[in-house]
């Protein structure tokens, strides 16, 4: 009996640990279509497509950042532009007023870009 107790458990486990990880996919993939829509890229570049701002890869800053910083950066990022005394330009504007599943979903994606 006490197996079978145990059985369960571990099923359990296993079938959450799949689901929570497809669900934060899901949120990256639909991050990325947020992204696109933002034209986020008209700045910024990601597998080499996009401005001059590399999100990924050799010499990016997001490695370095938390999620809590890279949603500063997308909804105040004069802020943290000032806070990591970036000059870089144009400078970003703020995506305020994104929904905040899309915010979520989105700061989701740029983590998923980390290497
Ligand atoms: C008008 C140009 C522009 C657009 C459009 C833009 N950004 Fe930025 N973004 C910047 C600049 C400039 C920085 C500061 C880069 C630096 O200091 O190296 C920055 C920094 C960032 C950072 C911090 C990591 C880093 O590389 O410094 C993230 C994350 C980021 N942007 C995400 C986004 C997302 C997501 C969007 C679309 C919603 C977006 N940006 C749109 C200009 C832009």
């Amino acid at each position: 009996m006490k197996n079978t107790a145990s059985v369960c458990v571990a099923i359990a486990m296993v079938v959450l640990a799949a689901s929570s990880a497809s669900a934060g996919q899901g949120a990256a993939d639909k991050g990325a279509a947020v992204y696109a829509a933002q034209k986020c890229s008209m700045c910024h570049s990601v597998a080499g497509k996009g401005g001059k701002l590399a999100l990924d890869g050799a010499g990016s800053n997001l490695g370095k950042l938390s999620a809590a910083d890279i949603t500063e950066w997308i909804v105040k990022p004069a802020e943290a532009a000032k806070k990591h005394a970036s000059k870089a330009k144009p400078p970003m504007r703020a995506y305020a007023s994104l929904p905040k599943e899309d915010l979520d979903n989105l700061v989701a994606y740029m983590v998923s870009l980390k290497k």
